[in-house]
């Protein structure tokens, strides 16, 4: 059997430069590597509605942005299929046979989902469908039968219950599911890239992201206004790297190939390092480098962004053919899901003999 990725986003808002690092990029090297032999990457809109019930309309409007994004960062509907969650019925079917398998104690003790509750003052009243969100991930994963699924550290807590309710529905019902591998970034920056105001989460109403589809001079902004190093207030002060988000953001996207194009005087990024740490290296140079160096990965992406924006309507087409597509998949996952757990009582010529015999008083 091929290696199968499924991965996916929540369709909130447009998608920013930590979904890019987190996840986007290695999704587009896998997808270009040629390793797979199928790729899904899931809108996931009915996972979104999980806790925007009363704003349907947030996650009906992001769904575009999102597949722009997906598809300017380089992902490609001829290699990867593109869809949207709440097209695949079959998914949420799946979803209410694991949900015998998982027990409240078990999602309770889930720690992404704890934190989400906390995030979002659930503790009084947590609706249903938000609470059993982790189960439903894993019919979005099993239903593609996926063996990697590249996705945020944050994710895996989401990952390791999935895991479990494939052990339980195969031990329950026979081998059926298959168990995925998490695939996370293999750069320490990239786990988790902090707002440009050096605070850990990025969010829309904190003001400190940057999005992959801001404009150069959006980007500048936000990158000359970058949280550094507090102590370092005059260039001959020696600099600290530790929680300074330029650097973080460098970890993260800088390359060699960078510091000949953009900053000749040093070879590489532990040189410009050392220099900053030893004193009489300025922010601002810094942050221009950053600057470029963001703009490098940017620029491309901005380019093929407005490629697709010209034309809308393919962007739906790419989504409904994709949809489509993993619609098969999924049924026959269902269908095999059924099977061993013999509700397939149409199809089941045996169980009907054996009725018949039952009530033919013989
Ligand atoms: N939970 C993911 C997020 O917050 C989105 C998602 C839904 C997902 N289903 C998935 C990711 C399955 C990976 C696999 O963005």
């Amino acid at each position: 059997m091929g290696k199968i990725i499924l991965t996916g986003d929540r369709p909130t808002g447009r998608l920013h430069v930590g979904h890019y690092v987190g996840s986007l990029r290695r999704r587009v090297e896998l997808q270009n590597s040629g390793e797979f032999e199928k790729i899904f990457i899931m809108i996931a809109d009915a996972q979104a509605l999980t806790d925007n019930a009363d704003n349907p309309e947030k996650v009906r409007q992001n769904i575009i942005e999102v597949a722009l994004d997906y598809l300017s960062v380089g992902l490609d509907p001829s290699k990867s299929t593109l869809f949207i969650q709440s097209m695949i019925p079959e998914l949420t079917e799946l979803t209410f046979y694991y949900m015998n398998l998982v027990t409240v104690s078990r999602l309770q003790r889930n720690p992404t989902v704890k934190n989400e509750i906390q995030m979002r003052n659930f503790e009084a009243s947590i609706p249903v469908g938000f609470f059993c969100y982790p189960i439903s991930q894993a019919s979005d994963i099993t239903a593609f039968k996926a063996t990697t699924v590249p996705v945020g550290e944050d994710q895996l807590p989401m990952l390791e219950q999935c895991k479990e309710i494939v052990r339980k529905f195969n031990s329950v019902y026979g081998e059926t599911l298959v168990e995925p591998d998490i695939l996370l970034p293999d750069n320490k920056a990239c786990l988790r890239l902090p707002g440009t105001d050096g605070k850990a989460k990025m969010s829309k109403s904190l003001g400190n992201c940057i999005y992959l589809s801001d404009k150069p001079d959006e980007v500048k902004k936000r990158v000359m206004s970058m949280y550094t190093d507090p102590e370092h207030l005059n260039i001959t002060d020696p600099g600290h790297l530790e929680g300074n988000t330029v650097f973080t953001y460098l970890d993260a996207f800088s390359k060699p190939e960078h510091f000949p194009e953009f900053l000749p005087d040093y070879a590489n990024l532990d040189e410009l390092k050392e220099h900053y740490q030893r004193g009489g290296l300025g922010d601002v140079k810094v942050k221009k480098f950053l600057n470029n160096v963001l703009e490098a990965e940017l620029a491309p992406i901005r380019a093929r962004r407005a490629e697709y924006e010209k034309d809308i309507a393919y962007v739906y087409e790419i989504l409904k053919k994709g949809s489509d597509a993993a619609r098969e998949v999924a049924a026959e996952t269902l269908s095999d899901v059924k099977n061993a757990m013999k509700i397939n009582y149409f199809d089941d010529k045996a169980l009907i003999e054996e009725h018949i015999k039952k009530y033919s008083g013989k």
